[in-house]
């Protein structure tokens, strides 16, 4: 039943995307160029965004995105890191995603679950030297303000744009919170995940790894949704899951707080 709801959806937005209507969704879909995916100015990405990592196989392709928690902790999704192609080295301190910052090499990728990953799709690389100059991301806590629906949570990263082109510099976009109802329609698990429309604004492939941010702070981990199937645009009906950070603070934890990792 999930899979013919989900062909049924695809197949509408394709058709959509293929005559715009005058009005509707469609149109609205085509208002926003590149899902309203923006560059991060050099500025602001080293006033305020200089967390975001970028993640890279043994032969330098890019894989995904992670957010720095320590000078030697990265945070990412399991899916990122396995089971392959394995992330061999992350690039950070630069919003460019093949040139400048510190390459940092990886010792060990560390997954909250190991049976099954999809569905505790967290993880963290330890690396194998230190981050000279580290700008480390603040986690949300239990005490602040959670993310509800409709709220605009900011994602950054280097997905892949329209058309399949691939952005040299970190992009971010706005997308709106679902409601619980939609993201348990899609996705098991409960409050383990926060779920972003990916419709209107939207984010695409490659975009695993990326921080969601409500305010300041980082509150989720982008994960999956049907993002990586799609082709010349990404715009599409069924949310996009991201890991509900507050559900994995513990365990995060146990290794921010433990001499063997710092
Ligand atoms: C689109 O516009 C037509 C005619 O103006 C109208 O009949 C139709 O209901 C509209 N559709 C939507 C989804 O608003
Ligand atoms: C892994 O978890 C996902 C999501 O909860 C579930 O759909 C899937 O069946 C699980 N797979 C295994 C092998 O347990
Ligand atoms: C720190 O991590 C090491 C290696 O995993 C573990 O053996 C040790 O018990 C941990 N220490 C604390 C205080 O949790």
């Amino acid at each position: 039943m999930f899979h013919v709801i989900v062909t049924v959806l695809v197949l509408i937005s394709t058709i959509c995307n293929a005559t715009i209507e005058e009005n509707g969704s469609c149109a609205e879909e085509k208002t926003i160029p590149n899902g309203g995916r923006i560059e991060v100015t050099e500025t602001a990405y080293h006033n305020r965004f200089s967390y975001v990592v970028s993640l890279y196989d043994e032969e330098h392709n890019y894989v995904c995105v992670g957010s720095v928690l320590t000078s030697r902790l990265i945070l990412t999704t399991s899916t990122c890191v396995q089971p392959k192609p394995p992330v061999t080295h992350v690039r950070v301190n630069t919003r460019d995603s093949y040139d400048g910052g510190e390459i940092h090499y990886v010792k060990e990728a560390i997954m909250y679950d190991q049976e099954n990953y999809t569905k505790n799709d967290i993880a963290l690389l330890l690396l194998k030297t230190k981050i000279l100059d580290v700008h480390p991301v603040q986690l949300v806590s239990p005490s602040d303000v959670q993310v509800s629906k409709g709220d605009q949570v900011l994602a950054l990263g280097w997905g892949k744009m329209d058309n399949n082109v691939w952005p040299q510099y970190l992009m971010g976009v706005y997308l709106e919170v679902s409601p619980d109802e939609k993201c348990q329609k899609f996705y098991s698990g409960g409050d383990s995940w926060i779920c972003t429309e990916n419709k209107i604004t939207y984010i695409c492939a490659g975009s695993a790894g990326a921080p969601i941010l409500f305010g300041d702070k980082q509150v989720g981990v982008v994960s999956h949704g049907d993002i990586d199937k799609r082709g010349m645009t990404c715009s599409s009906n069924q949310p996009v899951a991201s890991v509900n950070l507050l559900k994995y603070l513990d365990w995060i934890q146990t290794y921010t707080q433990n001499k063997t990792y710092a």
